[in-house]
């Protein structure tokens, strides 16, 4: 008889649900596009409970094609649940109810409250929590909650406010919500708030001081590896246990196995973050990356800790070309316009929508088209799009040798903009890159943290001989001197995006 695990997989862009069998074999799964507000320029919304009908949408057409199938829900063990990191939500505990919508992590709202931070004694921060004083983190976010939103503030004074990242969310709903949810959250996505203290895993007085955050509002951190409740809202996996949490680039680090020092894996998804694994205790970074938490796979299990290049703009640039400018039609055709040229025209596109993340940390960064000329066309246009994930990619790679933690090994690269061959041959030109057949790896790693919480597998090990499907290789067709002069061309157009706002 074959078990199986399934995995929420709450992303930015899109929801899905998938299942996997007891090999780690992918078995079947359903996504829906998740919709953005843009209130203003550098705002991103989501509704909370958009987020929650589709994770029910999605469960309830995985598990009928499952049926469809021949299988038995009887026969899945348990839930893991991934998310998009740093979103913040603050809801009702009696009522259910959100209080906003959720700020989104890519929003730019608090760049004045970051302003007036930085006056503080900063000092500390970076080594106590791994991260910059940045609007991408949720301390941020709540922080603009709690100043602008007056629901916020009273619901606090009454005792009756929740904070949460997407996890807590979703986790709070599906085991009662109202009616007793369990309200936690997973070491990897706490790391993300800013009020977590790296080292002791553990929310830390100061931070929640320095941002002004009330430690009732928090949910309890547990591991990404344990059992947090039943499912109660979704009929079709009623009763089945939760076993399984991490932010979504954990949890693909978790999927493509990252687990021993000096591997790293690269995700294309909305953004692009590269992790790295630098052992079991948190290294500080000197070259503007982040000091993270790839895992604790349970409450006395291995804990990994990260360096993290995060960078803001990957495949929402293409979504820009699709979307905005009309230059294509669906995401299949970048290849198809990008390929028709051999290279940018010297174009170069720095997609600083959101400022600028690793390794450069620019608020004041915005989108940016250098070389432009009569014969520029939107083939070198879409080219030099996919051209800007990689040379962002390769800035967040130079600050990883540089910080000379570990020796890097093969980079692995997944996410939606992977199925791109143009993208990836352009990436090689980098670096050797493997591609696994499964290319989105965070449901598989929360499938595999949920696996282990439950007792389906005994250990990392176990997890580590499992089914993997063959990989395609990658490699370098540039010679040094134009894959330099490429380099040096980005790192001129990057200084000129500096400075486009007020
Ligand atoms: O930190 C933001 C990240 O978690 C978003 O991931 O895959 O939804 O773009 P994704």
């Amino acid at each position: 008889m074959t078990l199986f695990v399934c995995a929420i997989d709450q992303g930015t862009t899109s929801t899905r649900f998938q299942i996997f069998n007891q090999e780690g074999a992918f078995v079947t799964s359903h996504q829906e596009q998740l919709r953005q507000i843009y209130k203003r320029p550098g705002w991103i919304e989501h509704d909370p409970k958009e987020i929650l009908r589709s994770v029910v949408t999605c469960a309830e057409e995985a598990i009928r094609r499952f049926e469809l199938m021949g299988h038995s829900t009887k026969h899945i063990k348990s839930l893991g649940i991934t998310n998009q990191r740093e979103t913040t939500i603050v809801w009702n505990k009696d009522t259910g109810e959100p209080l906003y919508n959720a700020i989104v992590w890519g929003d730019t709202r608090t760049n004045k409250i970051v302003q007036r931070l930085q006056k503080k004694d900063t000092s500390k921060l970076q080594k106590m929590t791994g991260l910059p004083l940045h609007n991408y983190f949720s301390a941020l976010k709540l922080a603009w909650l709690m100043k602008h939103v007056p629901a916020v503030k009273t619901s606090i004074e009454k005792g009756q406010a929740m904070f949460g990242t997407v996890d807590s969310w979703l986790i709070w709903n599906l085991t009662g919500g109202p009616n007793g949810g369990a309200h936690v959250t997973d070491v990897t996505n706490a790391s993300r708030t800013m009020l977590m203290n790296l080292e002791t895993r553990a929310w830390d007085p100061i931070l929640l001081e320095f941002f002004g955050v009330p430690e009732s509002i928090l949910p309890e951190i547990v591991s990404s590896s344990e059992h947090y409740g039943d499912v109660e809202l979704i009929k079709a996996i009623k009763g089945l246990p939760i076993c399984g949490c991490l932010g979504d680039q954990q949890a693909a680090f978790v999927g493509q196995k990252c687990f021993e020092p000096g591997e790293i894996k690269n995700t294309y998804g909305t953004g692009a973050f590269m992790l790295l694994h630098v052992g079991d205790t948190p290294v500080c970074s000197k070259q503007g990356l982040i000091s993270t938490i790839g895992y604790q796979l349970g409450r006395d299990g291995p804990v990994g800790y990260c360096l993290e290049g995060s960078i803001g703009v990957a495949g929402s640039a293409i979504e820009w070309l699709k979307d905005n400018m009309g230059i294509i039609e669906n995401v299949k055709q970048v290849d198809e316009l990008a390929s028709q040229v051999d290279d940018t025209g010297g174009v170069v596109f720095v997609t600083a929508f959101s400022g600028l993340f690793a390794p450069y940390w620019r608020d004041d960064a915005r989108g940016t088209i250098v070389g432009l000329t009569q014969f520029t066309n939107k083939c070198h246009l879409t080219r030099a799009t996919l051209e800007a994930a990689c040379l962002s990619t390769r800035a967040v790679l130079t600050a990883m040798r540089q910080e000379g933690h570990v020796e890097l090994k093969t980079l692995k690269a997944d996410g939606g903009l992977s199925n791109s061959d143009v993208c990836m041959q352009l990436q090689a030109d980098t670096l050797g890159i493997p591609r696994p057949a499964m290319r989105e790896t965070s449901g598989l790693g929360a499938a595999f943290a949920a696996g282990l919480g439950c007792g389906l597998w005994k250990d990392l090990e176990t997890v580590r001989s499992l089914y993997v499907e063959g990989a395609d290789v990658f490699e370098a067709d540039i010679n040094n001197k134009d894959r330099e002069a490429k380099y040096t061309m980005w790192e001129e157009a990057v200084k000129r995006s500096y400075g486009w706002t007020q």
